[in-house]
């Protein structure tokens, strides 16, 4: 089987995957989704993280950040990933919500990084506060810290009915062994870790623990926080690249990461309106299948 006739296949079982765009609009093609094990809800395979640009975010900023904010929730982008730890980003972010009356349509993720179950909870009555909601999406412990209390609180708030999924969160290799035996040990939703296709750690045994654990992935940094967009500076496209549809560099590193199996969605960090256009595009076509990734392997190793 010839590679484009592959690619063709993985694009057609991603199209399996896509659902319509809410209210059934027609104008933007529909963004692929994936399901979250535990309950089987469909997320588009490409959100939007906070971190940086929206933590200390100014007068002058909210005008772009808000635009931001309105694309991605026009093309029907739904993931936003925040925590209590990136400034004021979980204020800008409640904000520009409310202004923009798109609640409903997002998928609200955050985080409690706190030393004891007393912070935790005082923590994330903040967040609700933050973000202006009565609900959110998901919560997870951030980074290990205080794991235990984070968890049990996160189960017993999940269980009231306040949040609707919970994990945790790391983007450190040193963690990961302690990482890997908290999933091992805990019952959780998701979980959230660095994987990107410079870096690409996560995949030995995280990654794969999670899908036979039944907990959804989310992937930060999956520009490695911009080092692939360094590394391919001034560097045209493989010409291969069309033939996943990708016309940009973000959407060759993104398609990458949501294509493998495990991974529920990725969470790059975006605060211009033209990099929700651009990001997006990465939820919607064809998807590199196992041959394809390694081709993507191959070529980023060798720069
Ligand atoms: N442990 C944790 O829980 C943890 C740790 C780290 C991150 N996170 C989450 O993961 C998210 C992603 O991480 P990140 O934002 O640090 O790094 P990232 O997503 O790997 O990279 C963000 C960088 O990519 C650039 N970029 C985005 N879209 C682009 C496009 N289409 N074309 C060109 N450049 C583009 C941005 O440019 P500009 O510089 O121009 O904005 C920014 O510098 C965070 O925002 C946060 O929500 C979680």
């Amino acid at each position: 089987m010839n590679t484009t006739r592959r690619s063709v296949l993985a694009g057609g079982a991603a199209a399996a995957l896509a659902a319509t765009l809410p209210g059934g609009a027609s104008a933007q093609p529909a963004l692929i989704r994936k399901p979250i094990p535990s309950s089987g809800e469909m997320i588009p395979i490409v959100g939007l993280g906070t971190a940086r640009r929206y933590e200390n975010a100014q007068a002058a900023d909210m005008d772009p950040l808000r635009d931001t904010i309105r694309r991605f929730a026009e093309l029907g982008g739904t993931g936003i990933d925040t925590s209590p730890t990136y400034g004021t980003a979980e204020r800008t972010m409640g904000t520009l919500i409310s202004e923009l009356g798109v609640r409903d349509k997002l998928f609200l993720c955050t985080k409690v990084a706190v030393d004891n179950k007393e912070q935790g909870v005082a923590q994330i009555e903040q967040c609700f506060r933050n973000l202006r909601t009565d609900k959110i999406d998901l919560i997870a412990v951030h980074n290990l810290r205080d794991t235990a209390n984070g968890l049990a609180t996160l189960r017993d708030l999940k269980a009231a009915g306040r949040i609707r999924y919970y994990g945790m969160t790391t983007s450190f290799d040193r963690q990961y062994e302690e990482f890997e035996a908290v999933m091992r040990r805990e019952q959780m939703d998701s979980i959230q870790i660095d994987y990107a296709l410079d870096n690409r750690n996560a995949a030995d045994r995280i990654i794969p623990l999670a899908k036979d654990r039944g907990m959804a992935v989310f992937l930060n940094l999956p520009f490695g926080r911009g080092s692939v967009f360094r590394a391919t500076q001034g560097k045209p496209l493989p010409d291969w690249a069309t033939e996943i549809d990708c016309t940009t560099w973000a959407q060759f590193m993104l398609k990458y990461v949501v294509s493998h199996d495990a991974v529920t969605a990725a969470m790059p960090g975006m605060a211009q309106a033209q990099y929700v256009d651009d990001n997006l595009k990465a939820a919607q076509g064809r998807l590199p299948d196992a041959a394809m990734r390694r081709r993507m392997e191959r070529f980023i190793d060798g720069l």
